[in-house]
């Protein structure tokens, strides 16, 4: 292809992309197939990297994040970000009416919203394309997100149409629907991760990370509620809203103007009793004045304008009574005080029990037993206790006390500094602790075996599995020995077993349930430690050196590895013949920057194990070779390299480089 013709493809690419990402995340109208959306996707990225003069910032490639971590940037806000005057009560909307009313003579539209629980943020746009992502800090001045509010879809990076003013501002609500959230914490479950109270604080969370390519992969969307700038279309807050929805921006459908306070309250009723049907989190309602020239008459207090007002639902909850607390222990060995209830009825399912969290949890909360308690079903899948109705306390009661000792093992109870949880640090003994990480073990993400819970409990009962590494030892006579198994079944649970042996080494290493270890830092972790040897000799900054790795991971990490038990684990599946190591079928780095060349490699390394090096070699497209002959192109020379190795190279002109040399080659 010739550089007009890539440029022309370049072009057309993007614009369907871009009109493809508003039907689907704006307007909910896909119009072609997922598969169809990735493969023009997957031409785009390609036909970028081939003909980088064509790089574009708003290009619809951009959006898949980067891994490059850095600080956030503080920004000032040119317009500061206020907040709204909160009321529950429907006798304050009536006084602020009449305070408008004070003001404003003749009649005046309202406009009423729903109040999105997210995170707020402003966007600034130059010449119709996204420049800045500011969040809103202290109102004063935010950081610079940029970059992770490009991944989010419903943003538009170039906008549509061309009425737009040359310079504005506009803001919304950065959220997570319901859906991406349960999915979220879905994951984070199976990686023995804590789970994050409600969506608001997950799409919080989600905006601080700093490697927008994670925050690519969660489900943000982005709601527009306001519009600033000095020239604007309209002077007036609804019309605007409309035309930002024509620039391509994700406006509300539920957005009503109201003439007075009857069409405000049936709008609060209406969404009070629907507002679960929303696909989204939604507190309450928001009550603007439309016209620009009554904000200027009204003005400002010092942290709220006097022509809005937000009114909060209250929250759904219902009171119940406790009828005892226990202690659950999870496959990382952490606690978790769960309230068993006198069922209740909530928001249109029977609720039985309700986490508390943690010992500071219950401790907040003087949890006593027999306690009348005041239960809440937020954003959070698990319902929770918010408060204890102490005027119906049974005076004889005790307050319930947290344990010291495991309830499954009896292991006394440790908690680290800077930990909510307490933790049961008989990981190797612990039988919940042994079963819950043979479940994840055997789950699909990890080895995929298709084990039932109920056969692992069994398995584990009489005494056939004790770990892992005993699941490789299991044939189909021993599993004839269990409730409902006949031989074809059998047969097929150990086809699955064996199926899983060629699984590669970063699944093994996220399924072997290593506290913080989920899938993605095991892949980044098997890709810098590409066998289980390597892992094994990684020191603590070698951990901390990689991609995503923090101290807390680094720990966790090393924690496992010097067990004894964890050791004899890894045997047994090394020698059942799984594959410690995923050197054979290396992922190449698409631009093959070593391609056709030889290396030697001698001596010892600062920064790379020489295992490390060979791997980078080859994940460049170079080969490893252990002799210096006429055909080598590059000697790495370390700290002792072999002199024979050295002179044979200068002796046949082939150039000696050091790690640095190298490492600045594959950049
Ligand atoms: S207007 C000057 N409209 O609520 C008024 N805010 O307490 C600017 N919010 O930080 C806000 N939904 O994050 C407005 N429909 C809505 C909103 C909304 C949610 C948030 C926003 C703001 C906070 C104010």
């Amino acid at each position: 292809m010739d550089k007009a013709t890539a440029r022309d493809r370049i072009l057309e690419l993007r614009k369907e992309l871009d009109e493809h990402n508003y039907r689907y995340y704006v307007l909910a109208e896909p119009v072609i197939s997922d598969y169809d959306y990735d493969e023009m996707m997957k031409e785009l990225i390609s036909l970028e990297r081939e003909y980088p003069g064509f790089l574009d910032a708003s290009s619809p490639s951009q959006r898949v994040g980067s891994d490059i971590s850095r600080e956030f940037r503080q920004v000032r806000h040119r317009y500061p970000m206020l907040s709204l005057d909160n009321t529950y009560s429907r006798e304050e909307l009536v006084e602020f009416d009449k305070r408008i009313k004070k003001t404003v003579s003749g009649p005046f539209d309202y406009v009423c919203e729903l109040k999105y629980d997210g995170v707020a943020v402003s966007l600034t746009y130059v010449d119709g394309l996204l420049q800045m992502a500011v969040t809103r800090g202290d109102g004063e001045q935010g950081d610079d997100v940029t970059s992770n509010v490009k991944t989010i879809r419903s943003v538009p990076l170039k906008l549509r149409g061309g009425d737009y003013p040359r310079e504005f501002e506009i803001r919304g609500e950065i959220l997570l629907p319901r859906e991406g959230f349960t999915r979220l914490n879905r994951e984070r479950k199976e990686r023995g991760e804590n789970l994050f109270a409600n969506p608001r604080n997950a799409a919080a969370g989600t905006l601080k990370i700093q490697n927008s390519s994670i925050v690519a992969r969660r489900p943000l969307d982005c709601i527009i509620y306001r519009v600033l700038g000095d020239s604007l279309p309209y002077n007036a807050h609804y019309e605007n809203l409309a035309k930002a929805g024509e620039w391509g921006f994700k406006i509300s459908e539920q957005t009503r103007k109201c003439k007075g306070l009857d069409d405000i309250f049936d709008f609060i009723d209406h969404w009070d009793k629907y507002r679960a049907e929303l696909p989204f989190e939604t507190d309450g309602v928001v009550v603007k004045l439309n016209d620009f020239r009554l904000h200027n008459q009204l003005g400002y207090t010092a942290k709220t304008p006097r022509w809005a007002i937000a009114y909060k639902f209250s929250a759904e909850r219902a009171a119940t009574r406790i009828t005892s607390v226990e202690f659950q222990v999870g496959r990382t060995g952490a606690i978790t005080p769960v309230a068993n209830l006198e069922p209740v009825q909530l928001a249109g399912t029977t609720v039985r029990r309700a986490s508390l969290h943690n010992e500071e949890q219950m401790r907040i909360l003087d949890i006593h037993s027999g306690d009348t308690v005041f239960v809440e079903k937020g954003g959070d899948i698990i319902p929770k206790i918010i408060g204890v109705d102490k005027g119906r306390r049974d005076t004889r009661s005790h307050a319930i006390e947290f344990i010291d000792k495991c309830p499954a093992c009896s292991t006394p109870l440790e908690k680290e500094a800077g930990e909510a949880k307490h933790y049961c640090p008989a990981i190797n003994t612990c039988p919940p602790q042994i079963l819950g990480r043979i479940e994840h073990f055997v789950s699909r993400r990890a080895m995929n075996i298709n084990m039932a819970e109920a056969t692992v409990r069994q398995l584990f009962e009489k005494g056939l599995i004790r770990d892992v590494g005993d699941l490789y030892s299991l044939d189909t006579e021993a599993l004839m020995g269990l409730d409902r198994f006949a031989r074809r079944s059998a047969e097929k649970l150990i086809q699955s077993i064996e199926n899983s042996k060629s699984l590669p080494w970063h699944r093994i290493l996220y399924a072997l349930g290593i506290r913080y270890v989920g899938e993605t830092v095991a892949r980044k972790l098997a890709s810098s430690f590409p066998s289980f040897d390597e892992l094994m000799d990684a020191s603590e900054d070698d951990l901390l050196s990689v991609d995503e790795v923090g101290e807390r991971i680094a720990s966790s990490v090393l924690d496992y590895l010097s067990r004894p038990g964890s050791i004899i684990i890894i045997k047994k599946l090394k020698n059942a013949g799984l594959k410690m190591e995923d050197r054979p079928g290396l992922p190449k780095n698409q631009d093959k920057k070593l391609e056709g060349k030889k290396f030697v490699i001698s001596g010892t390394f600062g920064h790379h194990s020489r295992d490390q090096l060979k791997t980078l070699i080859e994940q460049n497209g170079g080969t490893n070779v252990s002799a210096v002959s006429s055909n080598v192109d590059f000697l790495i020379g370390g700290e002792n390299a072999g002199p024979s190795k050295l002179k044979k190279a200068q002796e046949l002109n082939i150039q000696v480089i050091s790690e640095d040399e190298f490492s600045d080659m594959i950049k």
